[in-house]
């Protein structure tokens, strides 16, 4: 079992939980092809995806993992809600606690809601992305994509470009990937990476260049421009410029680069779509793996059980 309650974040995470988790998540990789993808695992459990923010990929990725295990599942977007009618976040957070569910999994704009939550309700907390902060689940899957590819993280030299300082899923990785033993460094926009973000153990290189000559997979954020206001980029053809990949950039380092992305893309700005459905690209096994990483978090805190196959 693993040592914190609730999932907020992988800053202090201990090494050996992420490991459980990546360990389990292979578990249920292999649930995952079977004719019937279904256990029983959290039968009679209740999960709420609590999501304050769009979700394509994490909040069906979380449903599905939910239903593959055999919990109840309820979905709740804000939108179509009564915090529309002006109930506070507190209300509704109680107001589904008393339904008697187990867990929420919770997708905030704003940095240190799911923290926020754990203090009105009694339910588990899973971080599924809050604001600029972290997306700890995201980072969870990007780790076990990368094991699965190299068979190790330990040593693994990772660029993770792009907009790091609107990116949850970089510091997440960042957290992650540093507590597992891999090599990190940060490239893009000198505005976009937070100026202090070396204390975390990671490098900075502002060459596109020099990073793909030296990383054994890059991991390619989406430009934010939700996140951003005006300006912060001169323009998305000179970001395309300075920083894209591209298939005729890959061409010029004489190695195969494992290429990832957590979604979702602007084919054309940071990644090119001859990259993004090259070989070379493991963005749709991120995808699968998501699920699966989802289903260990979930049956790792809501202490499941598994049954064998027969
Ligand atoms: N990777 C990710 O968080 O995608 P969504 O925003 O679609 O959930």
């Amino acid at each position: 079992m693993l040592q914190n309650r609730h999932l907020l974040g992988l800053e202090n995470y201990p090494r050996e939980d992420i490991q459980t988790i990546l360990d389990t998540a292979f578990s249920f990789r292999e649930v995952l092809d079977r004719p019937v993808k279904k256990v029983p695992a959290l039968q009679g459990k209740t999960v709420v995806n609590l999501f304050f923010e769009n979700s394509t990929r994490t909040r069906i990725s979380f449903e599905l993992a939910q239903k593959r295990l055999s919990a109840d599942t309820v979905n709740f977007a804000a939108s179509s809600s009564s915090l529309k009618k002006g109930e506070s976040f507190k209300d509704t957070a109680q107001n589904i606690e008393a339904m008697k569910i187990d867990a929420v999994v919770m997708r905030h704009p704003t940095p240190g809601a799911p923290w926020h939550l754990t203090k009105f309700v009694d339910a588990i907390i899973i971080n599924a992305g809050d604001g600029t902060h972290e997306h700890p689940t995201q980072a969870i899957l990007d780790m076990m994509s990368l094991q699965e590819k190299f068979g190790r993280i330990e040593g693994l030299k990772i660029g993770i470009i792009g907009d790091i300082r609107h990116g949850r899923v970089a510091l997440s990785n960042i957290y992650g990937l540093i507590t597992m033993g891999a090599e990190v460094t940060l490239c893009g926009p000198a505005n976009l990476i937070p100026p202090f973000i070396t204390d975390l153990g990671v490098t900075v290189n502002h060459n596109i260049d020099e990073v793909l000559e030296w990383a054994d997979a890059i991991n390619i954020l989406r430009i934010q421009r939700e996140r951003m206001g005006i300006g912060l980029i001169p323009s998305i053809r000179e970001y395309r410029r300075l920083f894209g990949i591209t298939t005729e950039r890959l061409a010029q380092h004489k190695k195969e680069i494992v290429i990832m992305h957590p979604g979702p893309m602007n084919r054309g700005v940071e990644i090119d779509s001859s990259v993004a459905d090259s070989d070379q690209a493991i963005i749709l096994d991120q995808v699968l793996n998501g699920v699966a990483s989802r289903m260990s978090i979930l049956y790792l805190l809501l202490g499941g059980k598994i049954e064998q196959p027969k």
